[in-house]
């Protein structure tokens, strides 16, 4: 310890007899802290996402106890700060507008402070890689311990799913087939405990997805919120980290190319969200990996689903925690893996699930007996999409995945709310509706309404699912046959902007294809008349956003953050 006591960060703070040494320590101790807690040990930072405006990270401030038990259990001195918390259900217009805005305070504030290693909070969706994607760019020994989903909703005797059972019962509410009174009930039924969505939707995605890559514990991303697991969990956590200190294992050590390929399959194999393509992508960035939108098919496309959860399959995270988790999947899939990939614990991905028990196989199927035989994302190329756009087979209705049909075009969201339930509309079953300036520039932000309900008088007649197209996203918890991502979005003048009523969509998922059957002429006079709408904001972040923000086939970072900076920082403090 004694070597590595003049390696520490923080010792550039507290190691010194000056006077800057005696202000860092002195209003520190205004806290409480002992003279030898700055004798050299490993400074922790918690960085906590917790905020009532985030319901899921309601319960953090009890969670970081836990890390802080751990912590100076193992000999670190432990110090929690807030930072911004992204909370999906209350933020408008979109917590993607600010994931970035939210990352750079977390790269700032974990570079401007004495710390050598970070224990990031997180839980809600954004909450995640806003925090990876900061980290990244500094490049601490890093772990992350992720909040834990809800207990599965119970409503009349069955399960029900944040987000997914929210469209169903909406759909049912609007033509009549449960009463409001049904409807209010399923509210306080849905969410009943501390913790995220509980369906793999994009939280519980991004809980998979941290410990496929590593960078938590094993067996973490499952373990719901509210069960006692969960804060031994946060507490081993803090201890780890503080060997992870000493042993220098940093953020970019684990994070390598190889383990990035370990996520895009695993994601496939637990039917994750399409909101995945967009932090992988960005979180590559960061650390200077090369991920290609292209990858997330060639490496995933092929991969069977193995777990039977909402919105793709039936279950809830809960069920999944109880059948073994994300270490079962990774030990059905070690032929696919990179089993030699490091992980927090300092032992590679393969040696942390070799033994990873199976107690369900109606939650997690086996590979030889998967739910699905090909389930990751497909990436879809054409002239309606030149950067392309994605979809996800195993949410989508099998008969539409191939599909020729009319275009109904809504040119922004105000028009569709507008027009989409008047029952005069020119829309039948086999229509395309095409939703346009709802990507990251369009909106701004690009919002979760990829997924936008059909129009009231089809769902009358029982359609429950049409081909539908945007530059938006989707919540992880939704479904239906939905390509999203459409790059370049219309509102830079994507092919998207020029589609009109009664051009003719082709749609091939098998064949990887999404074709505007108009002419190249007709295009060309049709994106000579296009012009550029207003931008929605002159000042402040907003107009920042506008300026650097990229499309979503590299993952919608700022041009000015990609890459990273590391912990050094030139001057001391004055
Ligand atoms: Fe927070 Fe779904 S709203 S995870």
């Amino acid at each position: 310890m004694d070597n590595n006591k003049s390696k520490l960060r923080s010792q550039e703070w507290f190691g010194r007899f000056d006077t800057l040494g005696f202000i860092y320590r002195s209003w520190l101790k205004n806290q409480g802290h002992p003279d030898h807690v700055f004798d050299g040990r490993p400074v922790i930072g918690i960085c906590n996402t917790w905020s009532e405006l985030t319901p899921c990270n309601g319960h953090f401030r009890v969670l970081a106890e836990f890390v802080r038990r751990g912590v100076y259990e193992a000999g670190g001195l432990p110090l929690e700060f807030p930072v911004m918390s992204l909370g999906e259900v209350l933020m408008r217009p979109t917590t993607m507008l600010f994931r970035n805005l939210a990352s750079m305070e977390v790269e700032e504030v974990i570079r401007a402070n004495p710390l050598d290693g970070v224990v990031l909070l997180t839980g809600c969706d954004k909450t995640t890689p806003s925090c990876l994607m900061g980290a990244a760019s500094v490049d601490l020994p890093t772990i992350v311990v992720n909040g834990g989903p809800m207990l599965n909703g119970k409503y009349r005797g069955r399960d029900i799913g944040s987000g997914t059972d929210v469209w169903r019962l909406s759909d049912d509410l609007r033509v009549g087939a449960i009463t409001m009174e049904d409807y209010l009930e399923a509210e306080s039924c849905m969410s009943r405990s501390d913790g995220h969505c509980m369906t793999m939707g994009t939280a519980s995605t991004m809980a998979c997805m941290v410990e496929a890559l590593g960078l938590t514990l094993p067996g973490a991303a499952a373990i719901p919120a509210s069960d006692s697991r969960r804060r031994k969990l946060a507490h081993l956590s803090g201890r780890r980290i503080v060997e992870m200190v000493k042993e220098d294992l940093r953020l970019s050590q684990i994070l390598t190319r190889p383990a990035f390929e370990n996520a895009i399959k695993i994601n496939a194999a637990v039917g994750g969200s399409t909101n995945f393509v967009l932090h992988l992508l960005a979180i590559a960035g960061r650390l200077g990996i090369d991920l290609a939108l292209d990858d997330f098919d060639q490496l995933g496309s092929h991969m069977p689903l193995l777990v039977n959860l909402m919105p793709s399959g039936e279950f809830l995270m809960e069920d999944f925690f109880y059948a073994g988790g994300l270490p079962v999947v990774i030990r059905e899939l070690q032929d696919h893996l990179h089993n030699d990939a490091i992980t927090v614990n300092g032992q590679s991905t393969g040696e942390n699930c070799a033994k990873a028990p199976n107690y369900n196989q109606s939650v997690i199927a086996s590979i030889e007996q998967p739910f699905q035989v090909e389930a990751g994302l497909t990436v879809l190329r054409g002239n309606l999409c030149e950067k392309g756009a994605i979809i996800k087979p195993s949410a989508a209705t099998p008969a539409l995945l191939k599909h020729r049909g009319r275009a109904v075009v809504f040119s922004d969201y105000e028009d569709y709310e507008a027009r989409i339930d008047l029952p005069d509309l020119d829309v039948d079953p086999d229509c395309v509706l095409v939703l346009q300036n709802v990507g990251p520039k369009g909106y701004p932000g690009m919002p979760e309404v990829g997924n936008f309900h059909l129009p009231k008088k089809l769902l009358a007649q029982g359609v429950t699912d049409m081909v539908r197209i945007s530059d938006a996203r989707m919540s992880g918890t939704a479904f239906g046959t939905v390509v999203l991502h459409a790059a370049p979005e219309a509102a830079v003048g994507g092919t998207l902007a020029l589609v009109r009523d009664g051009d003719m969509i082709e749609l091939d998922v098998p064949g990887r294809c999404l074709h505007l059957d108009v002419t190249e002429a007709e295009l060309a006079q049709r994106r000579a008349m296009w012009q550029p709408r207003p931008p929605h904001s002159e000042r402040g972040y907003v107009n920042l956003f506008l300026n650097h923000v990229q499309q979503a086939d590299t993952g919608v970072d700022f041009d000015f953050l990609v890459g990273k900076s590391g912990a050094g920082v030139a001057h001391g403090n004055h």
